[in-house]
């Protein structure tokens, strides 16, 4: 089984991963994780902190000679704005976040919960994911992550190849597939930020190249669907998961939603194996396993919690009405949560890959997933 664990606190020394389960024998590139770490960095109304740390990744064990080793890989994100001990705590939690709830739970303080319930911790997110990517691209397997809908304004995603959205989503400055929007949204960030206030949004993650029969019909915990909805929603901020057409299949009858079956014998050679669907309304998932079409995933982020103009709290020492302590805080993050979901997905995406083809070996897994075509071609 592939998973992992990551430790450390926003302001601590230190980020800390382990990855469990990854197979050997990959030959690792740092510098696209580092790519990816910047890219969460970035977007159009982040805060002081990006300026401060400049994310680079360190893998500590698991690796000989740059290539996986089938042990367990750590890795390390130093966080340059360490300076945990010499912080104060907070008396006046802010609503929308854990201080309140966590510093009763644990009768404690309320810095202890924001350290690490702050999303900073993405940043190892992050560096797992962009590592399990570089499996994922051995077999043909490619993800994107881009915003479709910011402060309430749509930025409708162009259906366009893969490289070319790419080339798109790097060219705005929000992460969307229409640059042409960039300076509507920016003007809204801006004018926001005026006013004290933070914005929130929509993200789509996207997958192709993906197999028939990653994930399970077969138990509930291991339906493909429910595993990336757990890693979506379980990503701060994160308060509602689509898959494919989600919420707006409800509202439809049958004929307008489920995705009718051909087949096309030139196609047989290729991840569809042959069976192309005109539509693709279940966003590459049936029964909660891949069907040989796209994954598409979508995920609605809150608006930042802290605000400049703070809400109504109350001093947890007195018990007297105060506005709620402020933290150096991002007025939207929305595109730095495409960047997280696009690597939480592909996490989820390699740890079904492994469960379906082993991880003993990435040579191994591929004479698997070769023979597993071959029979398939043939049912
Ligand atoms: C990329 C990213 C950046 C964030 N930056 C901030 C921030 O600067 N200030 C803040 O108050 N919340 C920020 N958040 C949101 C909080 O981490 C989150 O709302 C909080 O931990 C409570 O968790 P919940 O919203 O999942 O309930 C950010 C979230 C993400 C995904």
């Amino acid at each position: 089984m592939l998973r992992y664990w990551t430790a450390g606190e926003s302001h601590g020394k230190t980020l800390l991963g382990i990855v469990d389960g990854f197979p050997g024998g990959l030959e690792i590139e740092t510098e696209t994780i580092d790519d990816e770490l910047r890219r969460r960095q970035g977007g159009y109304g982040r805060g002081g902190r990006q300026r401060i740390e400049t994310d680079r990744v360190e893998i500590l064990s698991g690796t000989w000679h740059n290539r996986t080793l089938g042990s367990p890989i750590s890795l390390q994100v130093i966080n340059k704005d360490y300076r945990l001990e010499r912080l104060d705590d907070l008396d006046r939690p802010r609503p929308g976040h854990g201080d309140l709830t966590g510093a009763i739970k644990y009768l404690g303080s309320i810095r202890a919960i924001l350290e690490r319930a702050s999303a900073r911790e993405t940043a190892m997110r992050v560096a797992v994911g962009a590592l399990t990517k570089q499996l994922l691209e051995q077999f043909g397997i490619r993800t994107i992550g881009y915003v479709v809908e910011l402060g309430g304004v749509c930025v409708e995603p162009r259906d366009a190849p893969l490289d070319d959205q790419l080339k798109l989503r790097d060219e705005s400055i929000i992460y969307s597939l229409d640059p042409s929007r960039d300076d509507e949204v920016k003007q809204l960030i801006d004018e926001t930020q005026k006013q004290g206030d933070t914005l929130g949004g929509v993200v789509e993650a996207r997958v192709e190249g993906l197999p028939f029969g990653l994930g399970t019909h077969a138990q509930w915990d291991l339906k493909l669907d429910g595993r990336l909805a757990h890693a979506v929603m379980a990503v701060q901020a994160i308060k509602g998961v689509e898959i494919g057409m989600g919420f707006e299949a409800a509202r439809r009858p049958g004929s307008q939603v489920h995705d009718p079956i051909q087949y096309d014998e030139s196609q047989k050679d290729g991840p569809t194996l042959g069976y192309v669907r005109p539509t693709n309304n279940a966003g590459g998932l049936e029964a909660g396993m891949t069907n040989g079409q796209p994954l598409v995933v979508r995920a609605a982020m809150k608006p930042i919690s802290t605000l400049a103009k703070p809400l109504e709290s109350v001093n947890l020492s007195t018990k007297q009405p105060e506005a709620a302590s402020y933290e150096r805080s991002d007025v939207c993050a929305v595109s730095a949560a495409s960047v997280i979901i696009e690597n939480v997905v592909a996490f989820e995406v390699a740890r079904a890959l492994v469960d379906k083809f082993g991880n003993d070996s990435l040579q191994e897994m591929k004479g698997r997933w070769d023979l597993f075509h071959q029979m398939a071609r043939q049912r």
